[in-house]
């Protein structure tokens, strides 16, 4: 069993994880998209509330599931039995900062990380972006899902 870990923050998910996601699905046995849930950082929504966005958007893909965690993502690779990690690469922009930790995360353990190109039209797409542009009331339907799309509107409206 080809097991791969696809993590994030998904804060919240948009079409361009979920992308990632299926394509990483297509070539491994089993994917997890694994949750970062550092308490330390502010998220506009919580872990479980980006859970549930992430369940529903993957709802499609039937050998993908939805986990969290809170420490080294190596650990959980080794808990989980994740051989890889799949991660995007939108512009070599990210490059630098995903190939640091790329090899860092292979000094620590014997997971390995696949790099998959961001489809280009989603090349653009970020969950910073998508809050900032949905916060002034920019239209963000066509980047996330629609789930997405309306617990963004109701938390940016005031929801609690
Ligand atoms: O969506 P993000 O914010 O780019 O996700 C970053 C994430 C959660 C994948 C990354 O911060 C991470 O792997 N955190 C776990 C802590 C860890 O293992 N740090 C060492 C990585 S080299």
């Amino acid at each position: 069993m080809r097991r791969a870990a696809c993590p994030g923050s998904f804060d919240p998910v948009t079409n361009g994880h979920v992308d990632i996601i299926s394509r990483a699905s297509a070539l491994f046995d089993e994917v997890v998209v694994a949750v970062g849930v550092n308490a330390a950082k502010k998220r506009l929504f919580s872990a479980e509330e980006r859970i549930d966005m992430l369940s529903e958007a993957c709802a499609p893909f039937p050998n993908v599931r939805i986990d969290s965690f809170d420490g080294l993502l190596t650990d959980f690779c080794r808990d989980r039995g994740v051989q890889a990690i799949v991660k995007g690469l939108r512009a070599v922009s990210d490059f630098d900062y995903e190939l640091q930790m790329a090899q860092m995360n292979s000094s620590l353990s014997d997971v390995e990380t696949v790099f998959v190109p961001t489809s280009p039209e989603y090349s653009f797409l970020a969950s910073s972006l998508v809050k900032e542009v949905a916060t002034f009331g920019g239209d963000v339907s066509g980047l996330v899902p629609p789930l997405v799309l309306d617990r963004l509107r109701a938390r940016l409206a005031g929801d609690a």
